[in-house]
């Protein structure tokens, strides 16, 4: 077999979310550095005008032409390269040739897929042939569920050095998070919602925290989830559901169990929004729960999904504009718990809007540290998630290069 000539192929170069992380990349590692890279997508018209805006001339930046649809050439991209990152959604729509192919010949692979139904099948149809070729799959590596998985990760490692047992309970809560939508997120959002209305068994395995955890493994305890508003006593503050508990708890739950229970056999995690102390707070977290619940009944009934998908919702390739994603940041707050009931408080914060310019800075981060740290003899293909493939290097990593900051924070009200 030819020897690769990139390290990292960005696959979806062209969409809103891949053009961001184009920019990253380029900025960051040049185009031709310590790690050589190509941008690829299905139009080489489009590629050639993100190159050119993008500042890069011919001859450094590659380019790749490459349809989600067509199995030949996603083969011939996984041959161009050790590692793909894959920004091409809705990833239950467009995702699997892709990993099937990266599986088959070993080549790794990363993206930034939320959708826990995709992520289920892909391990059930591609998890053993992974193991067999080598290739490393770690789905979930932007805001969802970096944050979470690495805030989980730094926290336990916090506690064992503080405390010298790990945190069995754990909370995060959103402090602060500005930001928006793009089409692509809203798609795949909305793709879940169709998904789950034409299959009602779906309903109950989007529902179990283990979906996403190696069979046989789930333990025989019952996970926290904040559905309605409710007083968090560890806050001193209300609290109402976070849309994206629904994949980062799963991936954290798969954490702990790929690290065999480090985290305790009958380890908790749920997540939820602060809203705020007293009457203003309780107002607050109730229309908050009631205004999501609402926005996912309407999600589930086509016409009103129809409505709000062309009067209402950004559309593919549309997003947050490069002003809005500067002012964008996020605050998140962790509280854990120990058996005993010591208690250790951690937060993790990022400089820029969460789901576009972090997650673009989050994804480079995590794909270069594919590319560059995770030494094919020592971890061994399969399904990773992002703690337990990257661990101490990816917050390294993200802390120097990504304005993402993993800090304890003193025993206070936050
Ligand atoms: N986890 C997170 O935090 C996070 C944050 C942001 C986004 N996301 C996810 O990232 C994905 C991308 O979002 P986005 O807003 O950037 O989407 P987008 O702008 O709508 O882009 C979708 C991309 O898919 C490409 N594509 C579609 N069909 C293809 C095919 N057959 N072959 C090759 N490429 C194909 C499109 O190519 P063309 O450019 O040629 O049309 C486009 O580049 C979504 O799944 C979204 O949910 C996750």
């Amino acid at each position: 077999m030819s020897t690769p000539s990139h390290d990292l192929v960005a696959f979806g170069a062209t969409s809103f979310v891949g053009k961001i992380l184009c920019r990253y990349l380029l900025e960051e590692f040049g185009a031709q550095g310590d790690m050589k890279w190509a941008a690829a997508g299905r139009s080489k018209a489009k590629l050639e005008e993100l190159r050119s805006s993008l500042g890069a001339k011919a001859g450094t930046l590659p380019l790749v032409v490459a349809d989600a649809a067509d199995e030949a050439s996603l083969r011939k991209l996984c041959a161009s390269t050790r590692v793909v990152v894959s920004t091409v959604g809705p990833y239950a729509l467009h995702g699997q040739p892709l990993v099937k192919a990266c599986a088959e010949s070993g080549t790794d692979y990363c993206d930034l897929s939320g959708e826990v139904q995709w992520i289920r099948r892909m391990l059930q149809h591609y998890e053993a042939t992974a193991r067999k070729s080598g290739a490393r799959i770690v789905h979930c590596c932007g805001f969802d569920s970096i944050p979470s998985d690495m805030g989980v990760h730094f926290l336990q490692r916090q506690a064992m050095k503080r405390l010298g047992v790990p945190c069995t309970r754990v909370k995060m809560r959103v402090k602060v998070m500005r930001g928006g939508f793009s089409g692509g997120t809203v798609a795949s959002l909305m793709n879940v919602v169709k998904e789950v209305a034409a299959d009602p068994a779906l309903r109950k395995e989007l529902a179990d925290p283990y979906s996403l955890c190696p069979a046989g493994s789930a333990p025989n305890v019952r996970q926290p989830d904040v559905r309605s508003a409710e007083f968090d006593v560890d806050f001193g503050a209300w609290i109402a559901p976070f849309v994206m508990s629904a994949i980062n708890t799963r991936i954290v739950q798969r954490t702990n169990a790929l690290s065999e229970q480090a985290y305790g056999a009958d380890f908790t995690y749920d997540e939820a929004m602060l809203m705020g102390r007293g009457v203003k707070g309780m107002f607050a977290a109730t229309a908050m729960a009631a205004g999501l619940a609402a926005f996912m009944l309407a999600g589930s009934i086509g016409p009103a999904r129809a409505a709000l998908e062309r009067f209402v919702l950004p559309k593919p390739g549309e997003g947050p504009s490069p002003a809005a994603q500067r002012k964008g940041f996020f605050d998140l707050r962790f509280v854990g718990t120990t058996a005993d009931g010591r208690q250790i408080r951690t937060k993790v914060t990022g400089d820029r809007d969460p789901g576009y310019s972090s997650t673009g800075k989050m994804l480079g981060q995590a794909a270069a540290c594919l590319a560059l740290d995770v030494d094919k003899a020592a971890t061994p293909g399969g399904f990773w998630t992002p703690a337990t493939i990257f661990g101490d290097r990816l917050i390294r990593r993200l802390t120097a290069h990504s304005g993402v900051t993993f800090e304890l924070v003193p025993d206070l009200p936050n």
